[in-house]
């Protein structure tokens, strides 16, 4: 259920201060990926709330949302794209760049990675400013695919992700 998925993500969290720099309180979702019992357990919830047949091919962003999408694509029988950083992809990719608090960051998604009206579930570990997640929906568009979701272990209420992604709905197993 929701409560119970939002309490294994909280049993499984660490908060590590100062990084990766000072005066930022870091998310550590590993103690989660870790624990096979309760891995599943979250993985599933995920599955859950979607529903089986909601999507084609899920999306991972570098690099924690790896794990998370590749689980989910393995427990559901479809594939798994990954978004990268930028520079990382052999092929012809797709680039969108975002502004971070100094400086920007691109993320980039190969041309050729979506079938023409395959949906797409987007998930990643931690949705905090919502940079990133913006920057892959619009990259999941631009090559293709339709967005059916995005779904995130632990957001970051008091950041805005939530806001600066509507209204394109935000799935989060639990919000703090
Ligand atoms: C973290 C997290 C999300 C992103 C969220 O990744 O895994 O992808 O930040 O932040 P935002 O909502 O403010 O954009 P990070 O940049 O640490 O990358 P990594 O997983 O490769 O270490």
């Amino acid at each position: 259920s929701g409560p119970e998925a939002a309490r294994l993500v909280a049993s499984r969290v660490l908060d590590v201060p100062d990084f990766p720099k000072p005066g930022v309180l870091f998310k550590d979702l590993m103690p989660l990926f870790a624990d096979g019992k309760v891995f599943r357990e979250v993985i599933d919830g995920i599955v859950a709330y979607h529903g089986r047949d909601t999507f084609d091919v899920v999306v991972g962003i570098e690099a924690r949302g790896f794990v998370v999408a590749a689980a989910i694509a393995y427990a559901t029988g479809v594939g798994v794209v990954p978004v990268r950083k930028a520079g990382k992809l052999p092929r012809p990719a797709h680039s969108v760049s975002y502004a971070l608090e100094y400086g920007e960051a691109t993320l980039e998604v190969h041309e050729d990675a979506f079938t023409a009206g395959h949906r797409v579930l987007v998930v990643d570990d931690v949705l905090a400013t919502g940079g990133t997640a913006e920057a892959t929906l619009d990259l999941v568009e631009r090559a293709g695919g339709t967005v059916s979701g995005f779904t995130v272990l632990l957001e970051l209420g008091f950041l805005g992700g939530r806001e600066r992604l509507a209204p394109r709905p935000v799935h989060a197993l639990l919000t703090v």
